[in-house]
């Protein structure tokens, strides 16, 4: 006893001179750690460390604009002390992964690291090389989120992701902040390239096996932007008006499948408001709906700068404030201590954080080797975007016949290819393909009207350079009908490039040479297809932008039209092997091609467009896309789901029958033309009359064929829920499904069903 005694005290004399003892994270203390941090503590692991140089993007009217981190400040320091004022500068920025889009704060003592986040949807986002380091850090640029989408197909998404999450593992990211779902609401929103669909259910299946792929490399992902971010316009406090039943069915159904579906680590929350709370500050959606109906148990980050108040972005259910500034930070600490924000919420954040953390390649330690497979990933990239260009057009003109040889290539973007969008959606790869490099690598020989255009394309571009909000865009060349007689005369065939670029912070516009062709395009296009008409030669028009553009005015002209999007690094080579039939393009449109933008109906109520840029009402609640078009019975130029295929299918043998929680629907489809190639069918259902109005038809479920040879028939199965089958009644505050029968109809486009059966619900 006396020895214990004695011992205990020489251990407490010791006590106050050794370091304290803290729990270190583990799977089983997140409590007795939340319990040993200091407030100032818990504050700093729900507020980012605040590197990168982008600034807070422009505030709506009357929200409060914050500034951004003093960088002349941090070079006067550093000029004053003596030191390298750029490594001063980059050091700020540089973190474990330079480049990277933010980080968390890591508190040592108790083994917290800081996990690390970059962007973005198509691929890594992170710096290429490093100042004092040879090595180089490029990424892969892979297809674009509306590429994805149209090839309607998960089993391709997956696997494309999957390559992507090896370059976030290997580069030592432990989130990558993608996939981007918000709604195709309208064509002119700045990010529809990052975006996925106008159909939720298209959106969010693609979003799952997106969050699957990245996420089966033991990364993490941030669905985004949650929600209702379907323009850039003042996007960081528009005010967002819509109905509960659009929000549901429309705007959150993607968030809501990809949670249940795929589990994502986590959820970005938006920049705007929704019915006047900020997204990041509405307890609605980011607890009562996310969590409390979803069961989502990850954790929500901001989007970034994307503040108000952090005491009530953390009381509101969003976890993680980023990239974090010291007023979100102040904001909570005043918070707990004046008893604004429970300190129980607090607590609740950096739980759902640490309980990430554990899983992430930062907190064990994960040996990354900066060496991911990039030469596999290219050629992933070049073989599987053809699955998501849309054939819109195609008299027989594509693929190229044999004789094929010589190519007249029209468009400064066949010598500038886009391959991916603005902002952080852009990757930072090592190369792009340009068209005009596909057609020779693959043999064609251009002829004297390139000479020119490249000539021009270098000569515009001489000084020009990709920065994170410009993608620089040139000028499109004049072609006289001189120029385009002479290159008639040259060549077997005409190709020309339509490009557009887009991207966040700013939405398109109905302006000639944006949504409509510019004067030069119109006059080139109209001089193009004549000349080469009349010496009896094909043209075929290649559109290379993210969204759509305007086509009713122009599509007659040219003999096929092939929707390339923004496929990614490989953009020349994928385009030319679809063009010349080495691939047969399976993708279809995830979004309507109206005939006149004021044919949608969202043209009067964009931000744009209303007068009140601060404010938006979704007065078409849930009729989007061709939700509306088919309902109203409003002529398409190319209806949602379409796409041609070098080949043709037969569908037969459709069957519905009961199982389980719904209904198993197949069908068998042959390909009954001349060459192998892959059909995506579309399965719309329409509901019997019933207590609220329905779209005439819903996109139900959706499946792709493998590769089918001529002759050869594949077998499709899919599962429709009884439950996803309703709709939202404000008036009972809840999901009903109304009893009556329902119509099945297997498509080939909206537009275009090719056979029907139905089934009954009691
Ligand atoms: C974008 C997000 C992105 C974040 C970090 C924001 O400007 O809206 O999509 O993930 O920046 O780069």
């Amino acid at each position: 006893m006396t020895i214990i005694t004695t011992a205990l005290a020489s251990l407490m004399a010791i006590l106050p001179l050794s370091k304290p003892v803290y729990p270190v994270l583990g799977p089983n203390n997140i409590q007795s750690i939340i319990r040993s941090l200091t407030l100032e503590q818990k504050a700093s692991i729900v507020v980012g460390t605040n590197r990168g140089f982008m600034s807070p993007p422009e505030a709506a009217p009357g929200m409060v604009v914050r500034p951004a981190p003093d960088f002349q400040a941090m070079i006067a320091q550093a000029s004053a002390e003596g030191t390298d004022v750029m490594e001063a500068v980059t050091a700020f920025s540089r973190g474990k992964v330079q480049g990277a889009a933010g980080e968390g704060y890591k508190i040592d003592d108790f083994g917290i690291p800081g996990m690390v986040y970059a962007d973005g949807p198509a691929g890594l986002r992170i710096d290429p090389t490093r100042r004092g380091d040879d090595k180089e850090y490029y990424c892969t640029a892979f297809p674009t989120g509306a590429v994805l989408a149209a090839s309607f197909d998960q089993d391709l998404v997956f696997e494309i992701t999957r390559a992507m999450g090896e370059e976030v593992r290997e580069y030592g990211v432990d989130i990558l902040l993608a996939p981007a779902i918000n709604i195709h609401r309208n064509p002119l929103c700045g990010r529809n390239f990052e975006y996925f669909s106008e159909d939720p259910l298209l959106a969010g299946k693609m979003a799952s096996a997106y969050v699957a792929g990245i996420q089966s490399n033991g990364v993490g992902t941030s669905v985004k932007h949650f929600a209702v971010n379907n323009q850039e316009t003042y996007r960081n406090g528009i005010d967002v008006h819509l109905t509960e039943r659009a929000l549901r069915e429309i705007y959150l159904k993607g968030f809501e499948i990809v949670v249940k579906e795929s589990k994502p680590w986590t959820i970005m929350s938006s920049y705007n408001k929704i019915n006047g709370v900020l997204a990041s500050e509405n307890k609605f959606i980011l607890t009562d709906i996310l969590r409390g109906e979803w069961g989502f148990d990850g954790f929500v980050m901001t989007d970034w700068w994307a503040e108000e108040n952090g005491a009530r972005q953390i009381a509101a259910g969003n976890d993680l404030l980023m990239p974090g500034t010291k007023h979100q930070w102040d904001e909570i600490i005043d918070g707990v201590r004046s008893g604004r924000l429970d300190e129980a919420l607090l607590d609740k954040a950096v739980e759902n954080i640490l309980r990430i953390t554990l899983r992430s390649s930062t907190f064990n330690h994960y040996n990354y080797s900066n060496k991911p497979n990039l030469s596999d990933h290219a050629f992933l990239t070049r073989t599987r975007a053809s699955e998501g260009m849309v054939l819109l057009k195609n008299d027989g003109t594509l693929p190229f016949s044999k004789k094929t040889k010589k190519i007249a290539l029209f468009g400064v973007d066949s010598y500038d290819t886009l391959v991916g969008g603005s902002g952080s959606g852009n990757v930072n790869r090592k190369y792009k393909v340009n068209l005009d490099e596909g057609l020779t690598n693959a043999g064609y020989t251009l002829t004297g009207v390139s000479d020119q255009l490249s000539a021009y394309v270098k000569e515009q571009k001489a000084g020009m350079s990709e920065n994170f909000w410009t993608v620089p865009v040139i000028p499109e060349m004049s072609i006289s009908s001189d120029m385009a007689k002479k290159a008639a005369k040259e060549s077997d065939i005409a190709v020309f490039t339509i490009g557009r670029m887009a991207g966040e912070g700013g939405d398109r516009t109905t302006e000639k040479g944006d949504w409509q062709l510019s004067d030069t395009e119109m006059e080139n296009l109209s001089a193009v297809c004549k000349a080469f008409h009349d010496a009896k030669k094909k043209v075929v028009v290649v559109l290379n932008m993210g969204s759509i553009i305007e086509m009713a005015s122009w599509k007659d002209l040219p003999d096929a039209i092939l929707h390339a999007w923004l496929p990614g690094q490989e953009a020349g080579n994928s385009i030319t092997d679809v063009l010349c039939g080495n691939a047969n393009p399976s993708g279809k449109l995830p979004t309507t091609i109206a005939v006149k933008y004021e044919d949608y109906p969202s043209a009067d109520n964009f931000p744009m467009s209303n007068g009140t840029p601060s404010e938006v009402c979704y007065d078409e609640d849930i009729f989007v896309g061709y939700r509306y078009f088919d309902t109203k019975g409003v002529k398409t130029l190319y209806p949602f789901g379409f796409g041609l295929s070098y080949t043709t299918f037969q569908y037969s043998d459709l069957n519905v029958t009961p199982a389980g929680d719904g209904f198993d629907i197949t069908l068998n489809v042959k390909n009954t033309g001349k060459v192998e190639g892959k059909e995506s069918v579309q399965i719309y259902v329409s509901a019997p009359e019933g207590r609220l109005l329905k779209p005439a038809k819903e996109l139900k479920a959706f499946s792709k064929t493998g590769l089918l040879a001529p002759g050869q028939t594949g077998s499709l199965k899919m599962h429709i829920k009884k439950e996803d089958l309703a709709s939202w009644d404000s008036r009972s505050d809840g999901w009903v499904t109304d009893p009556g029968t329902y119509t099945v109809c297997a498509a080939a486009s909206a537009e275009d069903i090719r056979l029907s059966s139905t089934f009954s619900v009691e």
